[in-house]
């Protein structure tokens, strides 16, 4: 693209725009250029703080803006289709949040409109860019631990009471499955669990089963754990993954954010990595820990607090845009992640182990 600066609308106030602005707030070549929301008391807010010059109430006036390079889509996952496709036909390169769709025919016809008009589009998904999950990334790579063999995930609810206040606008739309696309910890979060699992593993996942209660929490809201759901990886030697979501709704998670306590284990044919927090902050251990040959290593020199995956993830999007490559995460990357997130729910619904095939 060689450009020299990044122009970039953002549509979506809710939030986690809190966290996305700042990448670009920070960033020398990047400017928040214009907003838009249903919400103009909220859209005007969020202009003024961030220096926007132009506020848009329209998702379509938004795309229309000749002076915008970028659109950063934050709004609910059933309008991401529609707003996706629309944004790339007229013109903009897109970073849309992760799950990126409810479906993979939608994501199929994003990817349709990123070819047809040549522009770069990513999927955000902000645990990859986790200082302590890249540090531990990058240890596995260097084989610290071995071949690696599996991968355990943990997430723990809290209560709700506690951590960000988040809005029951934030809240409602998760909880219908016609606009989050499936259940608002496994789909929606799990997005995230599905990425890790996939990425510190490096082998394809070949079949899920699911188990998911949904814990009723008042009307229409739900949470839809205790859950627990497992994977083969395909190939040789046999290895599998699980991911555990526990309703510990009574329980204060310590988080400046949504009140999850996420942790991560790794293990390999001659060690283990654990990752032990990551959106909230439940005790003073260290974030990574390392086992092997009998000696245990703490990093304590990553910087650990949730908002810096936001920002990394940013810069990555606006440096790629100037330097003319993709940015973390590609199309046909998260096409797989959100595969292995179907499968699971189609797992949870029909009771049976279902293969990552079956989903087209
Ligand atoms: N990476 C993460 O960890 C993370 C965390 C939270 C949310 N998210 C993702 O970010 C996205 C937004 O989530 P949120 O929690 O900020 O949601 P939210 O409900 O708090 O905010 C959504 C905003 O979109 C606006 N909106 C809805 N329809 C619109 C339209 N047609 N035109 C313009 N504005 C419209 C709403 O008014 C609202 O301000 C979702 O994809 C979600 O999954 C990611």
């Amino acid at each position: 693209m060689g450009q020299e600066r990044v122009r970039v609308g953002i549509l979506g106030l809710g939030r986690i725009a809190d966290l996305q602005c700042l990448g670009y707030l920070e960033h020398p070549r990047a400017e928040i250029a214009a907003v838009c929301d249903l919400d103009p008391v909220r859209a005007a807010e969020r202009a003024r703080a961030w220096g926007a010059s132009r506020v848009h109430r329209e998702a379509a006036a938004l795309f229309a803006d000749p002076d915008l390079d970028a659109i950063e889509i934050l709004t609910p996952h059933h309008l991401h289709a529609e707003h996706a496709v629309a944004a790339l036909e007229a013109g903009k390169h897109v970073a849309l949040q992760k799950p990126p769709t409810r479906t993979l025919a939608e994501l199929d016809r994003i990817a349709a409109a990123a070819a047809r008009n040549e522009r770069t589009i990513r999927v955000f998904e902000n645990f990859s860019y986790y200082p302590p999950h890249r540090r531990a990334h990058e240890l596995v790579a260097s084989g610290a631990i071995g071949v690696p063999l599996s991968v355990r995930l943990k997430t723990a609810g809290g209560r709700p009471d506690a951590g960000w206040r988040v809005d029951l606008s934030s809240l409602g739309w998760r909880m219908s499955r016609e606009t989050c696309g499936g259940g608002p910890t496994t789909f929606d979060h799990g997005y995230h669990c599905f990425q890790m699992a996939r990425w510190f593993v490096p082998a394809e996942v070949e079949r899920v089963h699911a188990f998911v209660h949904w814990t009723r929490l008042g009307d229409d809201a739900w949470y839809d754990g205790p859950a627990l759901i497992s994977w083969r990886y395909a190939g040789s030697p046999a290895r599998y993954g699980s991911w555990e979501v526990i309703a510990s709704l009574g329980m204060r998670v310590r988080s400046q954010y949504y009140v999850s306590d996420d942790r991560l284990e790794v293990h390999g044919t001659e060690g283990i990595l654990w990752v032990n927090r990551c959106t909230g902050k439940l005790l003073e251990e260290p974030a990574l820990v390392l086992y092997r040959d009998g000696e245990t290593r703490a990093f304590h020199d990553l910087a650990v607090d949730w908002a810096e995956s936001f920002r990394l993830g940013t810069r990555d999007f606006v440096d790629a845009l100037l330097e003319g490559r993709q940015p973390h995460q590609d199309l046909a990357d998260a096409r797989k992640t959100l595969a292995f997130a179907l499968a699971a729910a189609r797992s949870e619904a029909e009771g049976r182990e279902v293969g990552i095939e079956e989903m087209g």
